[in-house]
């Protein structure tokens, strides 16, 4: 399984966003690393919870951001992530009653949901972003 690689085609063009975003790459990264070396499951749960909390602070940023400049899609882009976070928050509970084990397609289906997001959703908002003069 493949590390996720940060490159130019995931960037939106705006600093703080993709900042943002890479540290999201980093942090998914870190549990791959994790999972390879056979870290116990409570080390990748920890790591998990990180990652999702950080997911939410995100955003919360973007979704401040595209309020504050009045983005037309930003109804629906918040529903978006509200998805992400649900999804996220069943599987947390689910991992901490022991439902659930952390494995390799949880950690594909969280790459694959960044990378179809960021790709997606959040360049559709680029051009609205830096009209309004966020660099
Ligand atoms: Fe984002
Ligand atoms: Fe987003």
């Amino acid at each position: 399984m493949a590390r996720f690689t940060w490159s130019e085609k995931y960037s939106v063009g705006i600093a703080s966003i993709d900042a943002q975003h890479k540290k999201l790459v980093e942090m998914l990264n870190r549990m791959h690393e994790a999972m390879k070396v056979e870290k116990g499951d409570e080390a990748l749960t920890t790591i998990l919870e990180e990652a999702i909390k950080y997911a939410q602070e995100h955003f919360s940023y973007e979704e401040e951001l595209l309020l504050q400049t009045k983005y037309p899609e930003f109804e629906e882009h918040k529903k978006f992530h509200a998805a992400f976070s649900q999804k996220a928050s069943i599987l947390m509970e689910q991992l901490k009653e022991g439902k659930q084990i952390l494995t390799i397609g949880t950690w594909q289906f969280l790459k694959s949901w960044l990378e179809e997001h960021v790709q997606g959703e959040d360049k559709k908002y680029s051009a609205h972003l830096k009209d309004k003069g966020i660099v």
